[in-house]
């Protein structure tokens, strides 16, 4: 009996939830919601946050050696904000029933994933150029449509992180066009940057749409709206005139606009390399989860006062009550 109310209770409760879908409406925290929906959305949205903190650190790895005070205060209010966007979106994975302390685990002991551009080395000042023009320009635009994602809190957090992501695109192009119209060798080491980055940040729009299982699924939640290759091409096609006020090569000969189709014909992208970082072993794999490890490690102290503190505070309305 109870078994077959629960049941209509269920079938209900899915119906209601596919209405809001179609109507184009939020799923909030308070509503009921499929678990493989909420399971998808812990996935997306924890290693989304990964991918933020974690990509702190390419660039923090310049803050000490930023050629001027200007480009270190940029700089640093940049990676500052990477924190704070790791930060939106563990508060939204949250609302979703997992733990900060499940995320954070899961991530330094190697069983959560988060983007693989972040595995690569940062060796010259124009690699911040590069990072902030390419890396976080593909993030926009994967992530503008992320704002209209179908599940409340991460679509809201999209919203600021949108907003600051376009500042951190306009550094980086700011640092690529100071070098890039310098000295010869400045403009050596730019394009050299620009040809590392290139490829890495068409990979983080993910497999083509054939080999991309979970899209469409993805989409008929409507938590993504466009598809992996859709997103590149679009991305690509804001890249091509940037290329040329830069004054730089696009690394990939092949490119070509098709007048007839409306779509960039692009040069074949390296997956094998996708899939070894993806795998664990890119260039810079291990060094990143070390330091994400020693940084928790050192951090400890940290939680413990935070906890005591409000542990004080707590007992101290307690006695006063
Ligand atoms: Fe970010
Ligand atoms: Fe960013």
């Amino acid at each position: 009996m109870t078994s077959t109310t629960d049941e209509l209770d269920e079938v209900a409760e899915q119906q209601r939830f596919d209405a809001l879908i179609a109507d184009e409406q939020r799923i909030e925290p308070r509503d009921w919601m499929p678990e493989a929906y909420r399971r998808t959305l812990i996935r997306q949205i924890s290693q989304h946050a990964h991918s933020e903190i974690i990509g702190m650190q390419p660039e923090a790895n310049w803050i000490t050696r930023a050629p001027s005070l200007k480009r270190k205060s940029i700089l640093i209010a940049k990676v500052q904000d990477e924190a704070g966007h790791g930060l939106y979106l563990y508060s939204a994975a949250q609302t979703l029933g997992i733990t900060r302390e499940e995320m954070t685990d899961a991530l330094i002991e190697g069983r959560a994933r988060y983007s693989s551009i972040f595995n690569y080395h940062t060796p010259t000042w124009a690699d911040m150029g590069a990072i902030g023009w390419l890396v976080d320009g593909a993030a926009i635009c994967n992530q503008v449509p992320l704002c209209r994602a179908s599940y409340g809190p991460y679509g809201r957090a999209m919203v600021r992180i949108c907003k600051e992501e376009s500042f951190h695109q306009r550094q980086g192009f700011e640092i690529l066009y100071e070098l890039s119209h310098g000295t010869p060798e400045q403009k050596r080491m730019a394009q050299d940057a620009v040809d590392r980055w290139y490829w890495p940040s068409l990979m983080m729009f993910g497999p083509s749409d054939d080999a991309s299982p979970n899209s469409a699924q993805s989409m008929a939640w409507k938590i993504k709206r466009f598809s992996n290759d859709e997103l590149r091409q679009r991305f690509v096609g804001m890249c091509v005139p940037q290329f040329e006020a830069l004054g730089l090569e696009c690394p990939d000969r092949d490119l070509r606009y098709d007048e007839e189709t409306g779509r960039w014909i692009m040069g074949e992208i390296d997956w094998n390399e996708f899939s070894e970082v993806l795998a664990g072993r890119g260039p810079a794999n291990a060094e990143r989860l070390r330091h994400r490890r020693e940084a928790h490690d050192d951090g400890a102290w940290v939680r413990e006062a935070a906890a005591a503190y409000a542990q004080k505070m707590q007992d101290r309305r307690r006695f006063a009550a």
